[in-house]
């Protein structure tokens, strides 16, 4: 059984940032499993179909280029509001299902653990977890950190702008009837508002490395 660390969060909140460092950290494969419905959205927007039409995403989650996980396109805030549009489709989320099992259950390169980032980790993809984190930020620092992450990717946008729509697909993302954003009952809940990269790393990795090391040490007992 490998190790899981499923770390769930709010749009911009940092969690793709932590996961990736926490996954560093124990030599553990990522995956962040936003690019799946990211990616889904854009190869609907590609096919000219409508992202709140089942037919038209699940057509989309099926026909996901992988390749493109790198893109910048898929981090558009065009592409941002159509991933949550097909994200609220229960036939999506069971077209992404297996993928995502089969990744925590094998994770890639023989690692003996994965971390996933994403907003039904802890709740639907890995109830049983050995660590989750709920991360979150005041809606005011998660806006500028998405203009700062879309400034580095030559894109311009308006700050305010994009405080509305973090709002607005956070809103969303918490009230659809299937996998809402909620945080696990044994999920720890990180605040990230005042801290950087670095601090925020080293208080996700206070919160799961003693279950993390607990857990290799029972797999090593076999
Ligand atoms: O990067 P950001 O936090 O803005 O979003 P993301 O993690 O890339 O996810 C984009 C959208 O995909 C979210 O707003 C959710 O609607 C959806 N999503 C989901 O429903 N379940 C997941 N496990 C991950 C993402």
């Amino acid at each position: 059984m490998s190790i899981i660390i499923a770390v769930d969060g709010t749009a911009a909140s940092g969690k793709g940032t932590l996961a990736k460092r926490v996954a560093r950290h124990f030599n553990f494969a990522h995956m962040d499993s936003g690019a799946l419905y990211r990616l889904t959205a854009l190869a609907v927007l590609d096919q000219n179909g409508d992202p709140s039409r089942e037919a038209d995403a699940v057509k989309g989650a099926r026909t996901i280029d992988l390749a493109r996980a790198g893109d910048p396109a898929i981090r558009s805030d065009k592409v941002g509001k159509a991933s949550s549009q097909v994200a609220a489709i229960p036939a999506v989320r069971q077209a992404l299902y297996a993928f995502q099992k089969s990744f925590l259950e094998h994770p890639p390169g023989n690692s003996l653990g994965a971390v996933m980032d994403g907003r039904d980790i802890g709740t639907v993809i890995a109830p049983n977890a050995t660590a989750k984190l709920f991360v979150d930020a005041k809606p005011e620092v998660r806006a500028r950190r998405r203009w700062l992450e879309l400034k580095s990717l030559g894109i311009d946008r308006n700050e305010a702008e994009l405080l509305a729509e973090i709002v607005a697909r956070d809103h969303a993302d918490r009230t659809r009837a299937v996998s809402p954003l909620k945080q696990a009952a044994d999920a720890s809940l990180l605040d990230t508002s005042a801290l950087g990269i670095d601090a925020a790393f080293a208080a996700a990795l206070a919160l799961v490395e003693p279950k993390v090391t607990s857990a290799l040490k029972a797999s090593h007992r076999g």
